[in-house]
């Protein structure tokens, strides 16, 4: 059965490639604010040029958790799409699950092996063939500051937690709003991914990926709760359900100073033509300049029935992987490439702050996955970790000792 698909999918790709069949794949994306949508569009164009036809199946919400409880519905009703935006150790479930199509012909034939670090290709693989095509790679621990704000506040861009209470201060009585947030689970724990990254590495990767028992429960991670808890005090009033990208639109505008998010928020400045190191500023999350915390986004491709389909849907993953895509698609989107070895010129300063940090930190092992952007851990335990994390951030009444705790049973609960 394997050896058949094999031989049908190489056929598909061949005879896809030069245009005899025409397709459709229908995409599932979370991808509708303003920067993300600039990018996913890239890639529509590309496989219209083919002769494919997309059909678009975005489903808003940041972070995709709205997404894949449509993915999910989708699959159990036996009709999943040809393609979802899926992540990290997600991918892995779905594989399992026997829902994923084999692309080893076009990882072959595009050098995959080649072309992409092993921190990439790992993710895309389940049980060693291709499952996925990855479009990017993401930096999430980033800050990205409005300088005028800080200017007029007479603050200094923080370089640790400690110092962003000192300078939020200055931020809020100059009248501004220190931090721009937006109340959702995947948003908090971003912030809180990052307050945890300051403690290193080591302890992030013990807590988020081994889930120590002893780590969870730690002065540190009492410490890592305790300032997620002052940050807190410099959100405004009105974060509550505002999405990432509102949140964004505040430091673009002057309304408030810095937002903790991943480099997707560049998507939002780039949109609204605003240029790095002049009219904002990105640098790492405070305390966390020498670390990495990724975040792949990838498509996986779904068993799809009809020739037409399968070679289209080849051909789509071929097209992620090409230099033209990759480059164009994450000038958009704010992301590095995926794809090793691409020209730099035509990215900005933060892009290649991202660059040279993405390689020196799989150097020295500081290049972990993002617990938050499901890369870490799988995503009952991610789940877990959310539920903890919102519920503390939004309850006065908690302290940070009744949070570890609650953070190691519900860890320990969902493994
Ligand atoms: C995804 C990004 C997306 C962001 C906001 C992240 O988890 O990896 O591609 O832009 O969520 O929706």
């Amino acid at each position: 059965m394997k050896k058949f698909a094999f031989a049908l999918t190489a056929a598909a790709l061949t005879v896809g490639a030069a245009n005899s069949y025409a397709g459709e794949v229908e995409v599932l994306h979370w991808w509708t604010s303003g920067g993300e949508a600039a990018s996913i569009n890239v890639l529509k164009g590309l496989m219209v040029e083919e002769g494919h036809t997309w059909k678009d199946f975005a489903v808003a919400g940041g972070a995709g958790e709205s997404a894949m409880t449509v993915l999910k519905s989708r699959a159990i009703s036996g009709n999943p799409p040809a393609s979802a935006q899926i992540k990290g150790p997600t991918i892995q479930e779905w594989g399992s699950l026997g829902f994923l199509t084999n692309l080893d012909a076009v990882a072959a034939q595009g050098e995959w092996d080649v072309v992409l670090p092993q921190v990439v290709s790992d993710v895309m693989k389940y049980e060693g063939h291709y499952v996925a095509a990855p479009v990017n790679v993401h930096r999430v621990n980033w800050m990205w500051a409005n300088p005028e704000v800080f200017r007029k506040s007479g603050a200094e861009l923080p370089t640790s937690w400690d110092q962003f209470l000192v300078e939020a201060e200055k931020i809020k009585a100059a009248g501004y709003t220190p931090l721009a947030h937006g109340g959702q689970a995947w948003q908090d724990a971003t912030l809180f991914e990052a307050i945890a990254l300051e403690k290193g590495v080591n302890f992030y990767n013990k807590a988020f990926i081994a889930h120590s028992d002893q780590t969870l429960r730690s002065q540190d991670m009492i410490d890592v709760f305790n300032t997620f808890k002052q940050v807190r005090k410099y959100v405004d009033v009105g974060f509550s359900g505002r999405d990432w990208n509102v949140a964004t639109s505040m430091v673009i505008n002057g309304e408030a100073a810095m937002q903790i998010m991943g480099d997707w928020a560049k998507g939002e400045f780039t949109a609204a033509n605003k240029k790095a190191g002049i009219d904002y500023v990105c640098l790492p999350a405070p305390g966390t300049s020498d670390s990495f915390t990724f975040n792949i986004d990838s498509l996986a491709m779904f068993k799809v029935e009809g020739k037409d389909n399968q070679a289209a849907q080849q051909d789509l993953a071929r097209l992620i992987l090409e230099p033209e895509f990759q480059e164009t698609f994450n000038l958009n989107k704010g992301s590095i490439p995926a794809r090793l070895n691409m020209p730099r010129e035509k990215f900005d300063t933060c892009a290649h702050a991202s660059m040279d940090s993405f390689l020196a930190s799989s150097t020295t092992g500081n290049l972990t996955p993002s617990m938050a952007h499901g890369m870490s851990t799988s995503s009952m335990v991610q789940g877990a970790i959310y539920d903890v994390v919102t519920n503390f951030f939004n309850d006065d009444s908690m302290t940070a000792e009744q949070a570890v705790d609650k953070l190691a049973r519900a860890v320990k609960a969902s493994l």
